[in-house]
């Protein structure tokens, strides 16, 4: 039976390889939830807001996908409220992979209901990161096979307002 999974990160900003895998996991399972991570350690280029607009935007054709915004809190307790089975989470490298082994243990321990699963990007986006993209964006470098055109106009206009303070 096809089931719910919930497709979990900061998305500052959502790239192609994330788009990737979200299309992937659709191949797997009936629906699947972007969870967008409002409070992470992470100080992000993107508000909230500006981060779940480009990804409703960019997965309004993308039938079985939806967008929340995890407010603080457990990922494991929303995969519980949700019922979701399982939590997608792309892996491109092998270095990617201690920080997510550990983040799945932790939420299995925190959930025994739900099972991380990995799914690697098409190769072309193996070398893609949005911390690459925001700093060679910043750069003035062509990031436009990185990035859907909504998103590579929300960087331009997102720089130009800095440069602009
Ligand atoms: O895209 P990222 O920054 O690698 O995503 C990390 C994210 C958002 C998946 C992770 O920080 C997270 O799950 N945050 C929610 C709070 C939580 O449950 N933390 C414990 C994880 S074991």
């Amino acid at each position: 039976m096809k089931r719910l999974a919930i497709y979990p990160g900061t998305f500052d900003p959502f790239t192609n390889g994330h788009l990737d895998v979200l299309e992937r996991a659709l191949t797997i399972f009936e629906r699947v939830v972007v969870v967008l991570a409002e409070n992470g350690k992470k100080r992000t280029l993107f508000s909230v807001n500006e981060r779940r607009d480009m990804i409703e935007t960019i997965t309004a054709s993308v039938s079985g996908a939806n967008v929340e915004v995890l407010h603080g809190g457990l990922l494991a307790e929303y995969a519980r409220s949700a019922g979701a089975a399982a939590i997608v989470r792309g892996v491109r490298q092998v270095k990617d992979f201690e920080y997510e082994f550990q983040m799945s243990l932790l939420n299995r321990h925190l959930n025994p209901d739900v099972t991380t699963v990995f799914l690697m990007p098409n190769v072309k986006y193996t070398y893609v990161a949005s911390s690459i993209i925001r700093e060679v964006a910043l750069l003035g470098g062509d990031v436009s096979k990185f990035v859907h055109p909504y998103v590579l106009g929300m960087l331009k206009q997102k720089f130009e307002e800095q440069r602009e303070q």
